[in-house]
C-alpha cells in the first residue's frame, strides 16, 4: 500500500518585540499607506542580541515537543539562511538544547529562503524509505536589509518547526512538484556580511516570471484547474509580494475561483502581515495563517472542516530556485492547530520605538559586550566565550 507523508505538527515562534511599520514609516518620512497597502504590512518582528536561529528554532521545536515520540525521531534539519557558523550545523547546538538523543541524524541546508522546503523534501524521501521513522524540519531566520534601506519595511524574524512522518495529521504532500532554478543575483549574503544585497525590484519580477513557469507547467502536466484546489499558499516577502503572483495565477479565473482564493489568500497572510520575513519559515507561517483562520472561518459556515482541501504552495528561494507543490488537508488537522496560544504570543509582544529598534538592530551582531538581556520564558543565546555560542533557557 501506498505511504502518505506529510506534516504531522507545526511549531511557531517569535521574538517577543515588534515595530509598527507606520511608526517606521512617520520615521523615514514615508506615507505610512505606503508600508502598509503598498507593501501589506502592519508589524515586523525585531529580534534581540538573544534571539539567533538556535534559539528560535528550539523555541519553536518545544511547541510541539510534547506531541512527538523522540524514539521515532531519526532526523532533525534547520533551512536558514541566517547562518551562526561557517562549519557547524545550527541543527546541533538546537539537538543539545532539547536533550535529543545523539544516534539522531542532523545538518542544515542552505538555498536562501527555499532551505526549508529542500529540508521538507529531504524529509519526505527519508519517511518514504523508512516510513516507521519521522523527521524534524525547522525554518528559522533573522531578515535583514539595513538601516533607512528600501528592504528595511520588510525584515522579520521567527523560526517555523513541522514534524514530518507517515500518516500525519495535518497535510499529506503529493508526489507532484514543480520544480524551477537558475544562477541569478537577485539577493545574496556575501560573507562577512551582516545584512543581505537585494536588487529589490529585479528579486520580485524573478518571483512573479518563476511563479508562472512552474505554475503553468505543473498545470500542463497534471490538467488540474484552479478549481481543483481550496488555497493557494506563497512564500509571502511581504504579503504584497503573494497578492501579486496570485493575480498571475488568477488571470483567466471565474468568479467563484477568483473570491474563494482571493479569501483564502487573505487568511494565508494574516501572521504575515504580523510578522515580516521570515526567509525559510515565510512560506510555512503562511500555511499556519491559512489553517488557523480559515477553521475558524469554516466552523462558522461551512461543514466545519477543512479535511480533504487540496492546497498549492509555491517556494522561493534568491538565487534562485523555486517548487510548486501540492498537497491535502488530513481529517485530524485540528489536533496540530494552536490558533489561540499563536495569536496570544503575537499579541502578548512589546511595541518598540523606532529609536528602540535601531538600538537592537545596531547591536544585534556585535559580539560579547552586549549584555544579553533573558527573554521571559524559553532559550535564548547568551553571548559567546572562547569562540563558542552559548545558549540558555529562561
Ligand atoms: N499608498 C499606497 N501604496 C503606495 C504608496 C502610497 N502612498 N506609495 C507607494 N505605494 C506602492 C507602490 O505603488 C508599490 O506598489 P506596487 O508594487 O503594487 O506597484 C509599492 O508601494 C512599493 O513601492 P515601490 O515600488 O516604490 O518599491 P520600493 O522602492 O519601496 O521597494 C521592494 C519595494 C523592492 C519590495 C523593497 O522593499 C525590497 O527590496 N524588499 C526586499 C526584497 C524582497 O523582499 N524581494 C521579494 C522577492 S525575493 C524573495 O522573495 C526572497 C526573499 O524573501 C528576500
Amino acid at each position: 500500500t501506498e505511504v502518505h507523508i506529510g506534516i504531522d505538527r507545526m511549531g511557531m515562534f517569535v521574538p517577543e518585540q515588534y515595530l509598527d511599520v507606520e511608526d517606521l514609516a512617520r520615521a523615514r518620512h514615508v506615507e505610512p499607506a505606503k508600508f502598509t497597502r503598498g507593501i501589506g504590512q502592519s508589524r515586523m518582528s525585531v529580534p534581540r542580541h538573544c534571539d539567533d536561529i538556535v534559539s528560535m528554532g528550539a523555541n519553536a521545536i518545544a511547541e510541539i515537543l510534547p506531541d512527538i515520540d523522540i524514539d521515532r525521531l531519526g532526523l532533525l534539519i534547520v533551512g536558514t539562511e541566517s547562518g551562526i557558523d561557517q562549519s557547524k550545523s545550527s541543527s546541533l547546538f538546537i539537538k543539545h538544547l532539547l536533550n535529543l538523543a545523539n544516534r539522531i541524524e542532523s545538518f542544515e541546508i542552505k538555498e536562501a529562503c527555499f532551505g526549508a522546503t529542500a529540508g521538507l523534501f529531504v524529509a519526505y524521501h527519508y519517511v518514504a524509505a523508512h516510513p516507521d521513522r519521522t523527521v524534524l524540519v525547522v525554518a528559522s531566520d533573522v531578515a535583514r536589509y539595513g538601516l533607512g534601506t528600501a528592504g528595511e519595511v520588510t525584515q522579520g524574524a521567527g523560526a517555523i518547526a513541522m514534524l514530518v512522518s507517515a500518516d500525519p495529521d495535518i497535510l499529506v504532500l503529493n508526489d507532484d512538484a514543480e520544480d524551477y532554478s537558475d544562477d541569478i543575483n537577485d539577493f545574496w549574503r556575501p560573507n562577512g556580511h551582516t545584512e543581505a544585497l537585494v536588487d529589490g525590484k529585479y528579486s520580485t519580477q524573478v518571483y512573479l516570471d518563476f511563479f508562472r513557469h512552474v505554475f503553468d507547467e505543473y498545470r500542463d502536466k497534471t490538467a488540474l484547474g484552479l478549481d481543483d484546489f481550496g488555497a493557494l499558499l506563497f512564500h509571502l516577502p511581504f504579503t504584497k509580494m503573494g497578492m501579486k503572483a496570485l493575480r498571475v495565477a488568477l488571470e483567466d479565473a471565474d468568479v467563484d475561483d477568483r473570491k474563494r482564493l482571493e479569501h483564502n489568500f487573505e487568511m494565508s497572510a494574516r501572521y504575515s502581515r504580523d510578522v515580516g520575513n521570515l526567509y525559510t519559515g515565510s512560506l510555512y507561517l503562511s500555511l499556519l495563517s491559512w489553517l488557523e483562520h480559515a477553521d475558524l472561518d469554516q466552523a462558522g459556515s461551512g461543514d466545519g472542516s477543512l479535511a480533504g482541501t487540496r492546497i498549492a504552495l509555491f517556494s522561493y528561494g534568491s538565487g534562485a530556485m523555486c517548487k510548486f507543490f501540492t498537497g491535502r488537508i488530513q481529517p485530524g488537522y485540528r489536533r496540530g492547530l494552536r490558533a489561540e496560544s499563536h495569536a496570544r504570543m503575537l499579541n502578548a509582544r512589546k511595541r518598540l520605538t523606532v529609536q528602540e529598534y535601531e538600538q537592537l538592530f545596531d547591536e544585534y551582531y556585535a559580539s560579547e559586550d552586549v549584555q544579553t538581556e533573558k527573554p521571559e520564558s524559553g532559550f535564548y543565546y547568551a553571548g559567546v566565550k572562547h569562540d563558542i555560542r552559548q545558549y540558555s533557557r529562561a
